[in-house]
């Protein structure tokens, strides 16, 4: 197949486009400074011209903190372009993948976030990501698949910031009031593309299983990297961040085993596979 990847030099996007070349795939990839998505008539040229069969979008303003300032380029990013990348996808009769975030919901819930419950976010990038899903589902064959705590080989994430930092202090304190579910983009992009096959369109979660906090996640990675920094559990409020973040966002991942007949990982057995893999 010719598969768009757009984002495809972000975390995400550069494993899902390798893994689908590896895969056999012929790949069309779309990230700045190349190709901007916020020229949208270019791209759209670009690809009438190319007559892809699919679209995953994984670009993204994804600066959580900066996007409370840049509210207009974040909502030009994160929801606009899913918007116009919806409308091509019907104007090419092909299906179209958005990616999104646990960020869309409140996190005020007391079990873990169903596909179909309605996003409250309480961020500028939980707004724009959640306007984002909205205006993906013009397009009469979509999938939106939130995610979340992604890490992977290839980007800045919380893993490799957390190792670097215990390298420099004896002790370090991380967050312990905010509970998700840790993601390997490696187990992500496995899933991604079993969509290429699946005509069950709609909205998806995909994380690994299980939940933890940021603090439980440290504790775990540097563990398997034998740090010795000390860690202490805090508060989020000990750390005043201008964007607000959810203090529960575990995804409910029933529907997409089942849809997707897929085992996920746990989170401990992906960030251990993640780190024997550390370059
Ligand atoms: N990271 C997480 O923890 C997390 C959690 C949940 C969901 N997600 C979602 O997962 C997806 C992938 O995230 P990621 O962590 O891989 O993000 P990332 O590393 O920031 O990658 C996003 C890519 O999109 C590119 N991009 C931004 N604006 C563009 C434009 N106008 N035209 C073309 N390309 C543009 C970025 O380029 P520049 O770097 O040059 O801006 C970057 O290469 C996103 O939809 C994100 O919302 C991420």
């Amino acid at each position: 197949m010719k598969i768009v990847v757009t984002g495809s030099r972000g975390m995400l996007g550069s494993v899902l486009a390798a893994r689908l070349i590896t895969a056999g795939h012929a790949v069309l990839p779309i990230d700045l400074p190349e190709r901007d998505l916020l020229d949208f008539p270019a791209v759209a040229a670009y690809l009438h011209a190319q007559r892809p069969d699919f679209i995953y979008n994984c670009a993204a303003f994804t600066n959580v903190d900066l996007c409370e300032t840049e509210e207009a380029k974040a909502r030009a990013v994160n929801a606009l372009v899913p918007g116009q990348l919806a409308d091509l996808a019907a104007e090419l009769d092909i299906p179209v993948l958005q990616i999104s975030t646990d960020y869309v919901f409140s996190g005020s819930g007391i079990r873990p976030y169903l596909p179909e419950d309605l996003p409250a976010p309480l961020s500028a990038y939980g707004r724009t990501k959640a306007e984002g899903e909205a205006l993906a589902q013009k397009a009469p064959r979509h999938f939106i698949v939130r995610t979340a705590w992604l890490y992977g080989h290839n980007g800045k994430n919380f893993v490799e910031t957390i190792i670097a930092l215990a390298k420099t202090k004896p002790e370090l304190k991380i967050v312990d009031d905010q509970r998700g579910a840790p993601t390997f983009v490696d187990d992500l992009v496995e899933s991604l593309l079993l969509f290429l096959e699946c005509s069950e369109y709609g909205i998806y979660h995909f994380t690994n299983s299980g939940e933890t906090t940021w603090c439980g996640f440290a504790k775990e990675f540097l563990r398997l990297t034998g740090s010795g920094v000390r860690v202490l559990p805090c508060a989020t409020a000990e750390f005043p961040r201008p964007a607000r973040r959810p203090a529960y966002s575990v995804l409910d991942l029933d529907k997409t085993r089942s849809m997707l007949k897929i085992k996920i990982p746990d989170w401990p057995d992906a960030v251990a596979r993640y780190c024997k893999g550390r370059r």
